[in-house]
């Protein structure tokens, strides 16, 4: 069973902390294709992670065009800045939530940009690393906070929002067994707080038929908390309307999903950029990963790429 969600490469093996974790980027190819314009300036990448898109599209971008990478995560901002040391000054790299992209691009004195790229969601490092509380197969705390400084945590939706908060938020992430999974878990921290990963994947395992499925009965309910705890939904609509007026006319914007949930926002929102005028979509049905990008990468088969040109 797999968690199915998120992108980079996964041998289901638990890390040894020393390890490097590595992430691919997916649709890269695509990105380059996509979002290289003749603009001059300095590009974004709004989820910098480690840093494999951005390599791609400094390589790509003429000399004169930088990249100011952006992560919430000080981890990942950490990684990225050694893995693209060699492109010296063309890389700026900034620790912040893309829904202030108006106030970090401020602080770093750029007032227009030549592209934007957001590749949505989590890094295969945050998958991988046990102690980052994402995963249902590698044990953790109840963690999942993208920017460990976010005072949300998992375990606090788990241990103490009430059942109609939590029956709600794992409906509406696409969960049918809602309401048998949330009962369990409040029968469960009736009599202790439930800690781990593992624990609460396993309860969700003892009370929702398999039926043979591929993916881990609690992968939706992995994804709702993941959700919840980041406002992940919140975040992609801010830093939309945020970056908006930033982009200059023939500027592109491209951003990858990997879920439903989040691909409808985008789809959504660009729709109405389109209606309101100024925009124009550059891919009318979203580009997904060739087959050969899935043989190598399988944590890229939900991806979907979206792009639209300001005018
Ligand atoms: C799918 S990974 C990006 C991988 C990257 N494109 C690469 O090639 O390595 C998503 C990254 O976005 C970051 N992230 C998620 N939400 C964010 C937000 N609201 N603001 C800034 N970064 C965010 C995560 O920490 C993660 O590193």
């Amino acid at each position: 069973m797999t968690e199915n969600a998120g992108t980079g490469p996964s041998d289901g093996a638990e890390k040894n902390p020393a390890q490097e974790f590595t992430h691919i980027a997916v649709l890269a190819q695509e990105v380059v294709n996509l979002l290289v314009t003749g603009r001059k300036g300095t590009f974004v990448d709004a989820t910098l992670g480690m840093g494999g898109h951005t390599a791609r599209l400094l390589a790509a971008l003429p000399a004169d065009v930088s990249v100011l990478g952006i992560d919430w995560d000080p981890e990942m901002a950490a990684i990225a800045a050694r893995n693209l040391a060699q492109f010296g000054p063309r890389v700026k790299i900034a620790q912040g939530n893309f829904a202030n992209i108006d106030e970090i691009t401020a602080r770093e004195g750029i007032s227009s940009l030549s592209g934007a790229l957001f590749d949505l969601g989590i890094s295969s490092l945050h998958f991988d690393k046990a102690s980052r509380g994402f995963s249902i197969k590698h044990d953790g705390p109840l963690d999942m906070r993208i920017n460990p400084d976010n005072p949300l945590t998992a375990y606090t939706i788990i241990n103490q929002w009430p059942y109609e908060q939590i029956e709600h938020l794992i409906r509406i992430c696409g969960e049918r067994h809602s309401r048998r999974i949330t009962k369990a878990i409040l029968d469960t921290r009736r009599a202790r707080a439930l800690e781990t990963t593992a624990e609460l994947g396993a309860l969700i395992a003892r009370v929702v038929p398999a039926h043979g499925e591929k993916i881990h009965p609690a992968t939706k309910t992995f994804l709702a908390l993941r959700v919840a705890v980041n406002y992940e939904f919140d975040n992609i609509t801010r830093g939309i309307q945020k970056i908006m007026p930033l982009l200059k006319p023939g500027a592109r914007l491209g951003i990858i999903t990997f879920h439903s949930l989040e691909d409808r926002i985008v789809k959504e929102t660009f729709k109405m950029m389109a209606s309101l005028g100024g925009w124009q979509p550059v891919t009318r049905k979203p580009v997904k990963p060739s087959e050969a990008e899935l043989q190598e990468n399988k944590r890229a088969r939900s991806a979907k790429l979206r792009v639209i040109e300001k005018l």
